[in-house]
C-alpha cells in the first residue's frame, strides 16, 4: 500500500486525506492545533462538508486514515508528503502569506529520514515550489527530496465529488520519481479517464490561480451584465443562456448574484494581481475583477435601502443565507457581512438565518443582529426579505406562504431564487438581480429615447 502524509488537517488537507484513503492509500494527517487534533481523533469533523463524515469514519475504521500531532510520526515511511496548510492573504497588499507553508516544510525537512516527494497542495504563489526545492537541497543535501505541485480545485459543498471525479488533475513535477508517485496516487482515476496534466512547477502553480481568476472573472462579468440588464430592461438569465450555449463560453459560472466570496476567489484573485505586478507583467483584468467585486459587495446595503425607498430604519429585515454560498458554513469574505453591516448601520431590525453557518456567523456580524432557528421563524412578521444564498430550502418557500407570514411586501432576491411573476402575483414588490423587464423601460425616458433612435437607425 502506498503511504503518504498530509500536513494540515484543515479543509483541503482533510478532504484530500479522506479521498486518498478511499483510493486505497495509507494516509497520516499531521495537525498541530491540539483542539482540532483532539476532535479529529474522536471522529468529529470540524468542518461542514456533505459526505465527509462517513468517508473519514469508514477509512479510519479500515486503518487507512490516521491523525497525529507529531510530524515525524506522520511522515515515517511516507512516499509523498503533502503540504496542505493555509495560505491566507497577507495584511496590507494581498500577497499570499507563506509562513505556514515554510514552517511546515522546515519541520518536515528536519524530521525526514528517507527520500520523499514533497508536494504543495495549498495554493502557493508561482515560484514557491522552486524555493522549497532549494530549501530541501540546503537543509538535507544527503536526501533525495523531489518537490512537486498538485493544486486542488475543490468546491466547498461538493469537494468529495470534485476530488473523486475531477475534470483534470494537475501535477507539476520535474523528476521521474515525482511523476511516478503522483500518477500512482491518482491511479483509480484512470478508470474514469481523467486527464492527468503533467507540467513544470511554475506552470502548475499558475494554472490554479489562472483557473480561479478566470472563473471569478466570469461571475464578475455576468454581475456587470446583470446591472446593465436592469438599466436597459433585459433579462440576465436570457443573456447568460444565449452566451452559454456558445461552447467557447460555456454555461457555467454565469449566474449573477451579490458578488463572489469564500476562501479561494477573493484571496486568489488578489494574490494573482500581486504576483503579476511583482513579475512586471500586470494583469489589469484580474485587478479589475477584484475592484468590481469589492465595490459590488460594498454596495449591497444600498441596493436594499433603495428598494425600500431610501431607508430600512426600524424595519424588520429577514436575511436568509449568511455563508458565501449554500452547503457550507464558510463565512470568509461572505457578501452577507457588508450587507448586514450596512443594514444595521441604517437602523434595521435584522433577523438572520442560515442552515449551516449561524455559529460561524455570529462573531462576525453586528451584535444587534438576532438569529432565528428556521427560515420560517426569520420570515414571521418581517417587513423585508433579503435572500443572499441559494439554499434549496429558501427556493422552496411558496409566495402565498410568504405573504401570509410577512408583514411587509418587499423581497430583495440577490440570487434570483424566486419566480418574479409568482412573487409579484402574491402582492410583493420584487427586486432580483438583472431581471429587467420592458415595463422598466417606460420608467426610464432617457433610455426610451435612445431606443427610439436605435430603431430609426436600424430602419435605415
Ligand atoms: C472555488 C473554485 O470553484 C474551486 O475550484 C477552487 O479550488 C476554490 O474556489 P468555492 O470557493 O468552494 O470553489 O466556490 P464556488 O462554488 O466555485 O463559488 C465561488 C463564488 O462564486 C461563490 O461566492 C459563489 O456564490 C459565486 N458564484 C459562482 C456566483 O456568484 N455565480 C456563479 O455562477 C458561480
Amino acid at each position: 500500500m502506498l503511504k503518504i502524509a498530509i500536513i494540515g488537517g484543515g479543509y483541503v488537507g482533510l478532504v484530500s486525506a479522506a479521498c486518498f484513503a478511499e483510493f486505497g492509500v495509507s494516509v497520516m494527517v499531521a495537525e498541530t492545533d491540539p483542539a482540532r487534533l483532539d476532535r479529529l481523533r474522536r471522529g468529529e469533523i470540524p468542518i461542514y462538508e456533505p459526505g465527509l463524515d462517513p468517508l473519514v469514519e469508514r477509512n479510519r475504521a479500515a486503518g487507512r486514515l490516521g491523525f497525529t500531532g507529531r510530524i515525524e510520526e506522520a511522515i515515517a515511511g511516507a512516499e509523498a508528503v503533502f503540504i496542505a496548510v493555509g495560505t491566507p492573504s497577507r495584511r496590507g497588499g494581498g500577497h499570499a502569506d507563506l509562513s505556514y507553508v515554510f514552517a511546515a516544510a522546515e519541520q518536515v525537512l528536519a524530521a525526514l529520514d528517507h527520500p520523499t516527494v514533497l508536494v504543495t497542495k495549498s495554493t502557493v504563489p508561482v515560484g514557491t515550489g522552486r524555493r522549497l526545492a532549494a530549501l530541501a537541497a540546503a537543509r538535507r543535501p544527503e536526501l533525495a527530496i523531489d518537490v512537486a505541485s498538485n493544486p486542488e480545485f475543490l468546491r466547498e459543498g461538493s469537494a468529495i465529488g470534485d476530488f473523486m471525479r475531477p475534470d483534470r488533475v494537475v501535477v507539476g513535477a520535474e523528476t521521474e520519481r515525482a511523476r511516478e508517485v503522483l500518477r500512482a496516487l491518482y491511479r483509480p482515476l484512470n478508470l474514469i479517464e481523467t486527464p492527468i496534466l503533467i507540467t513544470g512547477l511554475e506552470t502548475a502553480e499558475l494554472i490554479k490561480y489562472a483557473a480561479n481568476a478566470f472563473l471569478a472573472m466570469k461571475v464578475t462579468f455576468i454581475n456587470e451584465m446583470a446591472d446593465l440588464c436592469e438599466a436597459v430592461g433585459a433579462d440576465v438569465h436570457g443573456v447568460a443562456r444565449g452566451m452559454g450555449l456558445d461552447r467557447r463560453i460555456g454555461a457555467k459560472f454565469l449566474h449573477p448574484g451579490p458578488g463572489f466570496g469564500g476562501s479561494c476567489f477573493p484571496k486568489d484573485t488578489l494574490a494573482l494581481a500581486r504576483i503579476a505586478q511583482d513579475a512586471r507583467a500586470p494583469s489589469r483584468l484580474t485587478e479589475a475583477v477584484v475592484a468590481v467585486n469589492d465595490a459590488r459587495k460594498a454596495g449591497l446595503g444600498r441596493r436594499v435601502l433603495d428598494a425600500a425607498g431610501g431607508s430600512v430604519r426600524g424595519m424588520r429585515v429577514a436575511v436568509l443565507g449568511l455563508a458565501f454560498k449554500p452547503e457550507t458554513d464558510d463565512m470568509r469574505d461572505s457578501p452577507a457581512i457588508p450587507l448586514i453591516e450596512a443594514l444595521a448601520d441604517d437602523g434595521a431590525d435584522i433577523i438572520a438565518y442560515d442552515p449551516a453557518a449561524m455559529a460561524a456567523a455570529k462573531p462576525l456580524l453586528p451584535a444587534a443582529v438576532r438569529y432565528a432557528e428556521t427560515a420560517e421563524a426569520a420570515i414571521e412578521g418581517a417587513a423585508v426579505l433579503v435572500a443572499v444564498t441559494e439554499w434549496n430550502e429558501f427556493r422552496a418557500l411558496a409566495p402565498a406562504w410568504l405573504a401570509a407570514r410577512m408583514q411587509g411586501r418587499l423581497i430583495v432576491d440577490l440570487r434570483n431564487i424566486f419566480d418574479p411573476a409568482a412573487i409579484r402575483a402574491a402582492g410583493f414588490v420584487y427586486h432580483g438581480v438583472g431581471r429587467g423587464s420592458v415595463s422598466q423601460l417606460a420608467a426610464n425616458p432617457e433610455f426610451e429615447q435612445d431606443f427610439e433612435q436605435d430603431r430609426e437607425f436600424s430602419d435605415g
